[in-house]
């Protein structure tokens, strides 16, 4: 039983194979946070509710002539503004007569097996063997507001996963002026430290490690998407925790759109942390009976370092929250043809391309930017999904027969939330995109956002896509969105509710999406937004792959890999050889090291193939015969990272899978930079079985010297050299 209510003690436990969480219903009906942490077994733990008199953390009246219960300094586990505890809070309730303060208390609660969908959102789901879930509603019994705290819980992968609904249960409106999913309050006796993913376009999901500090630490998005600049995926660990060993917490955000992760540490050093969506610009009206439902965070924590929290995130996502027939089979090698000739090209180049990638072994050709409306450059066309017969002069079944006829799938490109000002959707329907009235609105890559928020905007979205989805054999598409938001502001609603655009704008997004997967189930979606502006656990709902960054530099993409692989699995990650000198930096990589970084992620090609030596043609079928061999190792295996790639002068980055019954393995090794008149590097296996012999090349070692011990690699001239190891358990 993961989930249990001890009626004697009013405390709830949820428990995980190697988590517990505990609860408490406390004096006057108050939910109070107790632990959460490494599995114990179950014993009151009340004694950790000390009340301790603080002056200026005022008293609930009452608690009478008692000034050691305050709200200000016990732990809670969904706290409200307005009611005398000052740390920040996870919900702001205006009330009809103006006033802030919301006060929630214990009503009732249910446990049942497995986990109910979220209306409208993305979330994980599962079996009634495999999940449980507790429901604990609170309700505020001035204002009426109720509030139905989810958990529930994968004991296998040691996740809770929380979501919040607010509803009005008063004959009076209220407006949420802040609806965080979470809040969870640690009085734990460990400096903490707290890691974020910060980045900007090209750079995405740079690791930062911080340690916390008194006040607030915050990252998250204003931008309508989550961004590149930080992920809404963050960290909090102890201060010794490192890759095997220590205490960690991952909290991942299921969600597209703007969001606050925030930290406080307070004056009693407590710890608290919330995340949801973003408060800035944010407001939701709810009238009589109406509800709110934020979007889910998925915790989970480990005892065993930042290895064992990556892989319950990775085996989660991949059997729970990516949905669809690619969930469990191999991704096809695609050759995209964006980087090989951005805008410039017709029907009979992209066959030539396709021609030469099929003789070597690509899969699937996709047909990026540029093939619709008068689209030569980014300054028209977008909006108008109407093929471009100026350059796909066969048409669009021709093109993609052609395709097929090579023995390859054909995939499209689309960016359906955007407009550009010289399209004819834009002169016909101006008043589509988010705008706010009287002003001149804000461009960017000279484009505008379409208005998601609105039905006719979904349903031509949807009849266009559908359009050009059922006139070809189409069995991939890429799906970018290229801007922020701004001047947002919707004409279907009155001004009190222009505070919900930005979230309705995320469920006609997901709206959209669903639509196209349920009439559309065996094509693959890759998500995308300027490479990975948009990589969260939403999108993986509907995308099982998102492409990871506009960078494809071998080297760069070690970072930003690295830095995806903490919270994502890496056959979500979107990850292309490309031509050299590199498009985004100029550097010269070797093919071979391309095609090793390439592999820690879905793997393909964007380049002129057609333009390659023989030779280069000759490795490149040698890469497409090795990804296909171990591509289920790598989809599906176990991921260690074995160095640390934001380091200070990485010499090197290496990684390795490991397959689920230990009788194979992967390593990848990329040098940075030559070390000269070195006199060995010894890496150290990981996830290897101690008892069982592997050829290692032409050696055979145990597992266990192999992990204690480690491996001689062998020494590597010039820079940005790189090899993979693969090994077999030796009968
Ligand atoms: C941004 C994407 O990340 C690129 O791969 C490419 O599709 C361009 N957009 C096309 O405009």
């Amino acid at each position: 039983m993961a989930i249990y209510f001890n009626e004697s003690t009013r405390q709830f436990i949820l428990r995980t194979d190697s988590s517990s969480y505990q609860m408490q219903i406390g004096k006057f009906g108050y939910l109070f946070h107790l632990y959460y942490g490494k599995r114990v077994e179950e014993m009151d733990l009340s004694y950790l509710l000390r009340e301790v008199g603080r002056a200026f953390s005022g008293n609930p009246y009452e608690a009478g002539m008692d000034r050691n219960f305050s709200l200000d300094v016990l732990p809670q586990e969904y706290s409200t503004f307005g009611n005398g505890d000052y740390r920040t809070s996870a919900l702001m309730v205006k009330n009809v007569d103006g006033s802030m303060e919301t006060d929630l208390r214990y009503q009732s609660h249910r446990i049942y097996k497995g986990k109910e969908k979220l209306k409208g959102l993305p979330a994980t789901y599962g079996e009634e063997t495999e999940v449980e879930t507790l429901v604990i509603t609170l309700e505020d019994k001035v204002n009426g507001l109720q509030v139905d705290l989810s958990y529930s819980v994968f004991e296998k992968y040691d996740a809770i996963i929380r979501s919040t609904k607010l509803i009005n249960t008063s004959e009076q409106s209220l407006t949420l002026e802040r609806a965080l999913t979470m809040c969870m309050d640690y009085s734990c006796p460990d400096k903490m430290d707290i890691i974020t993913f910060y980045g900007r376009h090209a750079m995405e999901r740079q690791l930062e490690r911080t340690p916390l500090r008194h006040g607030k630490i915050s990252v998250g998005s204003v931008r309508g998407c989550s961004s590149h600049h930080y992920n809404p995926m963050v960290i909090l660990c102890n201060h010794d925790t490192g890759e095997d060993y220590g205490a960690c917490y991952g909290f991942s955000f299921v969600y597209s759109g703007n969001f606050l992760a925030e930290v406080e540490l307070d004056q009693s050093e407590q710890v608290r942390f919330v995340m949801g969506i973003a408060d800035e610009n944010f407001s939701f009206s709810l009238k009589k009976g109406e509800s709110f439902q934020t979007p889910e965070v998925i915790g989970i924590y480990s005892s065993e370092g930042f290895h064992k929290l990556s892989s319950c995130y990775h085996h989660l996502y991949r059997k729970h929250l990516i949905r669809g027939k690619y969930r469990d089979i191999r991704r096809p090698i695609l050759i995209n043809n964006w980087e090989a000739t951005y805008f410039d090209f017709d029907d009979e180049k992209l066959i030539g391309i396709a021609k030469e990638a099929s003789k070597l072994g690509v899969e699937l050709f996709v047909m990026d930017d540029g093939w619709f409306g008068k689209r030569n450059d980014d300054l028209t066309g977008l909006g108008d999904w109407i093929v471009n017969t100026e350059k796909i002069k066969c048409g669009l079944s021709k093109l993609c027969e052609s395709i097929n006829h090579l023995g390859m799938k054909f995939g499209i490109w689309f960016e359906p939330e955007m407009v550009n000002e010289d399209s004819d959707l834009y002169r016909a329907h101006p008043d589509w995109c988010l705008k706010t009235p009287s002003r001149m609105g804000n461009r960017s890559r000279y484009q505008f956002v379409l208005d998601m928020s609105r039905k006719e905007v979904i349903d031509y979205l949807y009849e266009r896509i559908y359009a050009i989805l059922k006139s070809a054999n189409i069995e991939y598409v890429k799906w970018d969105m290229n801007r922020h938001l701004a001047n947002v502001y919707s004409r279907t609603l009155p001004p009190e509710r222009q505070g919900e655009v930005y979230h309705r704008y995320v469920l006609g997004l997901y709206e959209l999406l669903e639509r196209i997967i349920t009439e559309f189930p065996d094509i693959l979606l890759e998500g995308c937004s300027g490479g990975g502006g948009r990589f969260d656990a939403g999108m993986l709902y509907y995308t099982p792959q998102i492409w990871c960054s506009d960078n494809t530099d071998a080297i760069d993409r070690l970072k930003i890999q690295y830095g995806t692989s903490f919270g994502y699995p890496v056959n979500t990650m979107g990850a292309h050889v490309s031509a050299c000198p590199n498009h985004q930096n100029g550097r010269i990589t070797p093919l071979p090291t391309r095609g090793v970084v390439a592999m820690a992620g879905t793997f393909g090609y964007e380049l002129d193939i057609s333009k390659m030596t023989e030779e280069e043609k000759g490795i490149v079928k040698e890469q497409i015969e090795t990804f296909k061999s171990y591509a289920d190792l790598i989809a599906q295996g176990e991921y260690y990272r074995l160095s640390n790639a934001m380091e200070e002068n990485v010499f090197y980055v290496a990684w390795e899978f490991v397959k689920e019954d230990k009788t194979e393995a992967l390593l990848s090794y990329v040098q940075i930079h030559p070390q000269t008149n070195l006199l060995y590097v010894r890496i150290r296996w990981k996830g290897l079985d101690p008892r069982k012999n592997y050829k290692v090349e032409k050696e055979v070692y145990s597992g266990e010297v192999l992990m204690n011990i480690g491996y001689l690699l062998p020494v590597l001239q010039g820079d940005y050299r790189s090899f993979q190891i693969h090994i077999q358990e030796q009968a």
